[in-house]
């Protein structure tokens, strides 16, 4: 079957998460992404946090599926040389070096124009423009500069990072969004264009609802978190919902770290979840049957429902309140991921074949497309295609390719 972007040419020029996320989803939708990686060493995680002596790490594996390999050294003229080639035959380029690394190799955006006018040319940088420009970043960075890390957490404690990435993975696939539109815009143009997200934009994009509670606050304390006093800023506030409907994570049996259940009151389960645990004595109370009278007492409320959930499983828990229609969801730790046969059986789990590692397991695609579905294929091998690369996209003949190969430029 064909794939939404077959025909799509991808230089990618990424490493380390944010970079390698956008690009494998681009390869996950049916690009040809070529990996270009300096001799030798190749993207840095390949050796980063190995578990197994001499083989690619899962950093790398897990981030770089579907993807061609191209070892080039682009600090030698004929591998720039090389570079521009490819560039003049691709769509889009992808990077995410720290600030002005492919600038000081002469790829700068001007020439880019010049020498690519139909290539999109992507970049993920830590920030935009002003004060912070010229500084690197990584993912905590992002989280502590983008409103996340000042809002997570509990209130008497530090604050704490997510542990969904969304600096990196998050500025992915707002890298992806741009890139797809820059690319559809071209239909129209025929020209390239220059798409950049910054993580610390991306993250403070997905904190958006607490700059809307900042401004609520300064009309006076917000009436759904669970703290009891309010200075200037959003507090940190633990585990409530954030949304309009309020929500807890509550205790389990037998109360392990993560034996929690996340559940929500809607206003119109109220009545069948007091009935599900037994306490169809608060029905009719005033200070409990409606949504603003629980409100100043929701940790009340939730200790009431713990002292039922704490009797059952979080599994058993699940299929009770669903049954009843109460919006939960028990805590999964890596463990259950791994097991579930509903992420298993949707792809969300794949197990992959790998010929240095034996098979691992690589989490799958969360875009769903009914024409161009997703087969997930290992990571490269460092400069696994670079011969087949140079051969099939520039013409490259086998007496050329010993002979860049033994100057080191591949
Ligand atoms: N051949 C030769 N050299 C290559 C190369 C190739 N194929 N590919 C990259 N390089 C060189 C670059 O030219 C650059 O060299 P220079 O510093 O001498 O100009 C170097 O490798 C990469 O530099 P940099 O990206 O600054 O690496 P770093 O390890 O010091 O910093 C980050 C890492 C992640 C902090 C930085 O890349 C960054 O801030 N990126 C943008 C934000 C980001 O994506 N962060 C999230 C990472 S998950």
């Amino acid at each position: 079957m064909s794939k939404a972007l077959d025909g799509v040419r991808v230089v990618d020029m990424t490493h380390v998460q944010a970079g390698p996320v956008c690009t494998q989803m681009l390869a996950w939708l049916g690009a040809d992404v070529i990996k270009v990686e300096p001799p030798g060493r190749g993207d840095v995680t390949r050796s980063q946090l190995r578990d197994l002596p001499g083989v690619d790490s899962l950093y790398f594996t897990m981030l770089n599926s579907n993807k061609r390999s191209l070892t080039l050294d682009i600090k030698q003229e004929k591998g720039q040389q090389i570079l521009w080639e490819l560039l003049r035959r691709a769509d889009v380029l992808v990077e995410n070096f720290g600030p002005g690394a492919l600038d000081r190799q002469g790829f700068t955006w001007e020439r880019i124009q010049e020498e690519a006018p139909r290539l999109v040319y992507a970049s993920i940088k830590g920030f935009g423009p002003g004060g912070y420009e010229n500084a690197k970043a990584y993912e905590t960075i992002a989280q502590a500069m983008g409103g996340s890390m000042s809002t997570t957490g509990f209130e008497d404690g530090p604050p704490t990072s997510t542990g969904a990435q969304i600096g990196d993975s998050g500025s992915a696939i707002h890298l992806l969004a741009a890139i797809l539109a820059g690319l559809l815009q071209r239909h129209q143009t025929g020209r390239g264009q220059r798409v950049q997200v910054a993580m610390q934009h991306a993250v403070l994009n997905l904190c958006r609802v607490k700059i809307r509670d900042h401004q609520r606050l300064q009309h006076g304390p917000l009436a759904e978190y669970p703290n009891q006093s309010f200075g200037q800023t959003v507090p940190r506030s633990g585990n409530a919902s954030g949304g309009g409907q309020p929500g807890w994570a509550l205790r389990c049996r037998p109360e392990g770290p993560d034996d929690f259940i996340y559940v929500i009151i809607q206003p119109h389960v109220w009545e069948r979840l007091l009935r599900q645990i037994g306490r169809e004595d608060l029905l009719g109370n005033p200070d409990w049957d409606t949504p603003e009278a629980r409100l100043p007492h929701l940790d009340e409320v939730f200790a009431m429902i713990e002292e039922w959930t704490s009797q059952h499983t979080k599994w058993e828990v699940f299929e009770q309140f669903n049954s009843i229609d109460v919006p939960c969801g028990p805590v999964f730790d890596t463990g259950d991921i791994v097991a579930d046969d509903s992420l298993r059986e949707s792809g969300m789990i794949v197990e992959v074949p790998h010929p240095e590692r034996g098979s691992y397991l690589n989490v799958g695609c969360p875009l769903r497309l009914s024409d161009s579905p997703v087969e997930v294929r290992r990571s490269p091998l460092l400069g696994e295609h670079s011969a087949e690369v140079l051969r099939e996209v520039l013409g490259m003949g086998e007496s050329e390719l010993q002979a860049i190969h033994d100057q080191g430029v591949i």
